[in-house]
């Protein structure tokens, strides 16, 4: 049986159980990063294109490293070193990269809508990397992964995701597939952070940080996103720090064992501070691990791989 996608584009449009064959395929991908030969021959001879338009670390790494543990060419391009900076749209810079024959382009965009219209227009596999406020299905599937190898299950969980969620696409996409995965979920922000319609997504809305920390076994922490915060959201950082900040007062409410998450990358001192990220508690590097194997998997699907893996 071949995987039925050609795109990755958000976690909107996957079932449970696709979410479930990806997670249960990412532990077999996990393995091959602790060989000492961390390489298989799977894509030799596919070519993966990274287009990324927005700055990025660990998605853009993990996606090239995933793809080169399993033997595909990689060649990246970020904005700066491009034409885009000479006026180049991103649809005419997409079809002069599907001119060159990639199989598969990843990529992040900072407006919402171009990865689905790349998937509508070319021929290749389009992973969505991160599209505007829509979504970052990677960073979801790779979230649930390290609650499930956490915690045995999805299931009944109780996750407590705070701070920027007005312009996370994170947010949204852990969402999506944590209500589908059985997972119950709080939202916590200032309301000014709150995006319009949230009522419609499913979640339990607190702006009482404080009230929802015992009771979580995941406290996912969210950047606050400086570079698209235009208008005045909140007073200063002090005091976003004081009512949404994971400190260590809060991490001592925690429930003895819950754990902390963070997508990255982190604002030390803003919504986190060192004694939280670096707590026993912490899954934020597990995380980061986590995404190469996720990444292998989506690599693998997407690029005509079969549901079994030898
Ligand atoms: N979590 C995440 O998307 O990180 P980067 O922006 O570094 O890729």
């Amino acid at each position: 049986m071949n995987w039925p996608r050609k795109d990755l584009i958000g976690i909107q449009d996957l079932s449970k159980e696709e979410i479930i064959t990806i997670l249960e395929m990412t532990t077999s991908f996990k393995e091959i990063s602790k060989r000492d030969i961390k390489k298989v021959p799977t894509l030799r001879g596919k070519t993966v294109v990274l287009l990324f338009y927005e700055p990025s670390t660990r998605t853009r790494l993990s996606f090239e490293i995933a793809a080169k543990r399993l033997s595909a060419d990689t060649t990246s391009l970020s904005a700066s070193g491009s034409s885009f900076s000479k006026g180049e749209t991103i649809m005419d810079a997409a079809l002069n990269v599907m001119a060159m024959a990639p199989d598969c382009i990843v990529i992040r965009y900072p407006y919402a809508g171009i990865p689905q219209k790349l998937a509508r227009e070319l021929p290749c596999s389009i992973i969505n990397a991160g599209d505007g406020y829509h979504e970052h299905p990677t960073q979801a599937l790779l979230d649930m992964y390290s609650m499930q190898e956490r915690f045995g299950t999805i299931e009944g969980l109780r996750v407590v995701i705070v701070g920027d969620i007005f312009h996370s696409r994170v947010a949204r996409s852990n969402v999506y597939g944590l209500r589908k995965m059985g997972a119950h979920v709080s939202i916590v922000a200032p309301k000014t952070l709150l995006p319009p319609g949230i009522e419609t997504w499913g979640v339990d809305i607190a702006t009482d940080f404080d009230s929802v920390i015992p009771e979580a076994d995941v406290i996912m922490m969210l950047r606050v996103q400086k570079e698209r915060l235009n208008q005045q959201f909140f007073s200063d950082e002090r005091e976003y720090s004081f009512f949404y900040g994971l400190n260590k007062h809060r991490v001592d409410m925690m429930n003895s064992d819950a754990a902390i998450m963070h997508p990255g990358p982190m604002n030390r001192g803003v919504e986190i501070t060192h004694d939280a990220a670096d707590s026993a508690r912490s899954l934020i590097l597990n995380q980061v691990e986590n995404g190469v194997a996720v990444r292998m998997t989506l690599l693998y699907l997407s690029l005509g791989g079969s549901l079994h893996v030898d």
